[in-house]
């Protein structure tokens, strides 16, 4: 989970009426753990869905639900809860509450309190696909955006009401992560980034296949820190088993050919390309249509192999390449075969992962190689370590004006 973002942030969230009430109470928890304070207020229709000694409990700090409560000793909630913000979140936003906001009304203590802010809005809806689809809300939102007001999701899927469709609230994780992308610092803002992440898969017949131990959690964790740093990020996956990271296009691929394909199809539209995907450097020839039979007596199976195409080197070699970076797994003496790499792949920038192959595990060590020599990132998480990787492809990158 990202903390850097949220620590000593001051949050108001502000609860209105609705079932995803119970998942305030995760985020509440996820937002505290980063550092953020938590101030709840909320609405009459709120407290109907969840008690505010729960939230209480979570936040570690008195709810707020009437603007005539007392304990303000001005008497001015609707002015004080707010004065030390750095945002005030509504989630769930209901369907009422959206319309209340779009049209300035400041009838309870959260609308008052809304109107009177002097901090950046988030709002995250929550409701029933006809309510979200309804013209009138649709206009709502659309003028809620108009206003600055960030609209976070919402998600699509099975609904309370047991119906399937848009509206129903963001996962409090995701929730979460939409939050944190809000304050982080936009190194990326207005660049395009292409990635490859995860192993591929080369069939042998329908059932078996030849892959490798890549967990995707290096790729996935760099889609998700160019996101929250701004940039319009896609990713595309070999199989994988991990949630795509917030705001990220995804596009699921088996093969290195099929993810060759789909890079070169989107190519043309990245500033940045990150090839961490370990790509299988071979193929069967001709894979079996059928499932190959162990029948007694025949000889064992045997296998031509042919090259796969090399992605991130025909990439790199575009006559006119986004920023080209590639990964590096060796087994040994990555000082000597990572710039050696880097050079064979005509990129300006590689990343060796350092000390054993660390796939699947959360912490990396990282050198960088380029033409300037070598540089050593320290120890960290995957996520910490996709940030400073980020903030470092960010400080490589040529002038906007002269990247195509
Ligand atoms: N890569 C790629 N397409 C391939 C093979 C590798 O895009 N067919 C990319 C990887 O995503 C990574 C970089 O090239 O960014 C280096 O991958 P690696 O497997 O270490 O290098 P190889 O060229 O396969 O060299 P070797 O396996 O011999 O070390």
């Amino acid at each position: 989970m990202a903390t850097a973002e949220l620590a000593g942030k001051h949050l108001v969230l502000g609860m209105t009426g609705g079932i995803a009430c119970y998942k305030i109470a995760e985020l509440t928890r996820l937002l505290t753990k980063a550092g953020a304070t938590v101030q709840v207020v909320m609405t009459e229709a709120a407290t109907q869905f969840i008690t505010p000694v729960t939230m209480q409990a979570l936040s570690g700090r008195p709810v707020y639900t009437s603007q005539w409560d007392a304990r303000m000793p001005n008497n001015m909630a609707h002015i004080d809860l707010s004065r030390e913000a750095d945002a005030i979140v509504i989630a769930p936003a209901s369907t009422d509450f959206l319309a209340k906001l779009a049209h300035g009304m400041a009838d309870d203590l959260l609308s008052t309190l809304c109107i009177a802010r002097d901090c950046p809005l988030l709002v995250v809806p929550a409701m029933n696909r006809q309510m979200w689809q309804n013209p009138a809300t649709q206009r709502n939102v659309a003028q809620l955006r108009a206003d600055g007001v960030d609209v976070l999701g919402p998600d699509s899927g099975p609904q309370a009401c047991g119906e399937i469709g848009d509206g129903r609230m963001l996962e409090a994780a995701a929730t979460y992560e939409a939050i944190a992308s809000f304050f982080s610092s936009k190194i990326l803002s207005g660049r395009r980034v292409l990635l490859t992440a995860g192993p591929t898969f080369e069939p042998l017949d329908p059932v078996r296949g030849i892959t490798n131990r890549s967990s995707g959690k290096m790729g996935f964790a760099l889609a998700r820190a160019a996101q929250q740093a701004g940039a319009d990020v896609h990713l595309v996956a070999g199989p994988v088993a991990l949630e795509t990271p917030w705001g990220v296009f995804r596009e699921d691929v088996q093969t290195a050919q099929q993810m060759h394909d789909a890079v070169m199809r989107s190519v043309a539209d990245a500033d940045i390309f990150i090839g961490v995907a370990a790509v299988a450097d071979w193929r069967v020839d001709h894979a079996s249509e059928h499932k190959i039979k162990k029948t007694a007596g025949r000889a064992l199976p045997s296998f031509t192999f042919v090259e796969n195409p090399d992605i991130l080197a025909s990439v790199a070699n575009l006559p006119h390449p986004p920023f080209a970076v590639g990964f590096a797994a060796e087994s040994d003496n990555l000082e000597l075969h990572g710039e050696e790499k880097r050079v064979r792949k005509n990129v300006p920038l590689l990343i060796g992962n350092l000390g054993p192959l660390t796939f699947g595990l959360d912490d990396n060590e990282v050198i960088l190689f380029e033409a300037g020599g070598a540089t050593r990132l320290p120890r960290a998480d995957k996520l910490t370590l996709a940030r400073a990787l980020i903030a470092e492809i960010a400080k490589r990158l040529p002038d906007t004006s002269l990247i195509r």
